[in-house]
């Protein structure tokens, strides 16, 4: 080869290598949040399981019901790796998705993650660049500079809505960076670990977390990546660690506060679950999951009184603050934006 092809090939070498080294996977397709001042919450929706390989029209469904809000509860990629610009190259084609730039220009969007997006399958607090994934997770969702976000590690937080007649505080959890390691594997069930010290959720995020059940609100939605009523049924969920399970139930009481409820994911089916134990009031646990991803059938827990058919699927929950009792009311949609479950109860239901 010649002299003079030889320069020519390196420089256009150099200059790939130096767009491959600078591109920014989160800046390849901008993301500009809605911020709309949300005076008074009637609506909320909410999903998971969602792969950006695949299609996310559902996306547009839900921009169709209008929802004031819209909660990614977890698994929001499919990230699945130790290698951060890896994760970032998979949020940054998520960005780059025409319904999910659909989404987030109309609807206010705010998010907690799972296993996938945080790092890999059903990892916990053993998964290593941890502090790195999360900022990875604040800059995607423009929440980098979340004070309340960067003075703690994990990603949980809280938001409030509305005023003093109709105040909802919404908590989200991370149920992965201090969860401690599964009893068992993927492959053939995970068992219920009852060491003391085991836990889903980190000393830190418990005391947090009591703090913000004695603040006021007259709703408070807990967004949680696991499904919360469930016991152990193999799969992941709160029911892995029934200490922790039955120390959220007792924080409740505790603080007695008024107006709680769990939206989950994850698990790849929708379902409703209504779990009452002594001395609280009924604990509704309303799953929506996949968005985009494979989907499951349902399966049975006892806890369980409504499920959606096998698909795609999103939720809401509509609150009516007009009445005098105000009533709640869960919703499942499906793919094609038909509903597929509902159900509603009043707000006196999950009171003291
Ligand atoms: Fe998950």
């Amino acid at each position: 080869m010649k002299r003079n092809s030889l320069f020519l090939l390196s420089i256009v070498y150099c200059l790939l290598s130096l767009q491959f080294c600078t591109t920014d996977p989160l800046r390849m397709c901008d993301r500009v949040f809605l911020k709309q001042p949300i005076p008074k919450l009637t609506r909320i929706a909410f999903g998971s399981c969602a792969d950006q390989d695949l299609d996310q029209s559902i996306l547009n469904e839900v921009v169709k019901k209008q929802p004031q809000l819209f909660v990614y509860l977890g698994d929001n990629i499919y990230g699945d790796s130790y290698n951060i610009h890896e994760l970032e190259a998979r949020y940054g084609k998520l960005s780059c998705k025409k319904e999910f730039q659909n989404l987030i220009t109309h609807t206010n969007v705010i998010a907690t993650w799972d296993d996938h997006d945080y790092g890999h399958n059903d990892s916990g607090d053993d998964y290593a660049p941890k502090e790195e994934s999360k900022q990875v997770f604040l800059k995607f969702f423009g929440e980098e500079n979340n004070d309340a976000r960067q003075s703690h590690k994990g990603v949980y937080t809280s938001y409030t809505y509305g005023d003093s007649s109709n105040l909802v505080q919404i908590i989200l959890l991370d149920l992965r960076t201090f969860r401690t390691p599964l009893i068992g594997s993927f492959e053939n069930g995970y068992s219920p670990n009852y060491d003391s010290a085991a836990s889903m959720m980190g000393a830190e995020q418990w005391n947090w977390l009591r703090n913000e059940l004695l603040k006021p609100a007259k709703l408070r939605i807990i967004a949680s990546s696991s499904r919360f009523d469930t016991e152990a049924d193999g799969g992941e969920s709160w029911g892995n660690f029934p200490e922790e399970q039955a120390r959220m139930f007792q924080l409740i009481r505790t603080t007695q506060a008024n107006g709680v409820l769990f939206l989950t994911g994850d698990i790849h089916f929708g379902e409703l679950c209504k779990r009452k134990e002594n001395n609280l009031y009924p604990i509704y646990d309303c799953t929506a999951s996949p968005l985009a991803r494979h989907a499951n059938e349902p399966w049975f827990n006892q806890y369980q009184i409504a499920t959606s058919p096998v698909g795609y699927n999103f939720g809401t929950l509509d609150i009516d603050w007009e009445q005098t009792d105000p009533q709640l009311s869960f919703h499942i949609f499906n793919l094609d934006g038909n509903e597929t479950m509902n159900h509603s109860f009043h707000l006196s239901e999950i009171h003291f």
